[in-house]
């Protein structure tokens, strides 16, 4: 009998999640942006967003150092914080601390990640993968994009840009060896698939936000 393969963890996550990717890679918000539809000032906006949730991320990842479940995935390559300072200085000027704030659905994320920080590694996980992973895959599809729709070279784009990452491919595939080591249980497994599947839900709510405000960044004809 042909031996059956079982898949591992990373390729369950991938699995159990797809459905999520599916309804979140499509907002109204980055569709028009990634077309050129919308001015600079609502890329300076995603921007801005993402900074409030990676300082968040990477202000609790920093307290998992030690911790043999989140410990492997940590990584100082991954630190998003100083690209998404760089592009907030170059988008918005030198007073861009004074000039964002988070919109409800980012004040609801990073309310999340602060709840998981104190309870679950597993579900904090969840949030590692979901945001670097899908920066490292979508997220150069989408600098791609952004470089022709808007002229961008590095300023304004180094949040897509992990310059100590040169490949994505076996940084990613070596992230997905550490999710199948990780020491996880079936109930812990079971937890960072459904925090993954909140976690997509959060990011469509920060997308469905900033489309609210749509009208005010659309590039007039
Ligand atoms: C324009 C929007 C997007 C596009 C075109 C896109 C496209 C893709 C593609 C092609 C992959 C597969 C890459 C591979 O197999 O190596 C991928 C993976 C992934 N994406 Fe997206 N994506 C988008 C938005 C998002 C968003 C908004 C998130 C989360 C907030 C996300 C999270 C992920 C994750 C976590 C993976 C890795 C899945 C895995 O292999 O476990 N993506 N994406």
């Amino acid at each position: 009998m042909a031996a059956v393969e079982i898949a591992g963890f990373a390729e369950r996550i991938r699995i159990d999640t797809q459905q999520a990717h599916n309804e979140t890679e499509n907002s109204v918000f980055v569709s028009e942006l990634l077309e050129g539809k919308l001015t600079v000032e609502a890329h300076a906006e995603l921007i801005a967003q993402s900074w409030f949730i990676y300082d968040a991320l990477e202000r609790i990842g920093r307290t998992y150092a030690d911790d043999p479940i989140v410990g492997p995935v940590l990584s100082d390559d991954l630190l998003r914080i100083p690209a998404l300072e760089a592009d907030l200085e170059f988008l918005i000027g030198d007073d861009w601390r004074n000039r964002i704030s988070p919109l409800p659905a980012t004040e609801a994320y990073v309310q999340r990640l602060e709840q998981v920080a104190a309870s679950s590694p597993e579900a904090f996980l969840a949030h590692h993968y979901l945001r670097y992973l899908g920066d490292l895959s979508g997220g150069q599809i989408i600098r791609r994009m952004l470089e022709r729709a808007y002229g961008y070279q590095r300023d304004g784009l180094r949040f897509y840009i992990f310059d100590g990452i040169p490949k994505p491919k076996p940084f990613k595939d070596e992230y997905r060896a550490k999710l199948d080591a990780a020491p996880l249980d079936a109930a812990q497994q079971q937890a960072v698939i459904d925090e993954a599947i909140l976690v997509y839900g959060l990011n469509r709510a920060l997308f469905q936000d900033l489309a609210g405000n749509i009208d005010r960044y659309r590039v007039r004809a």
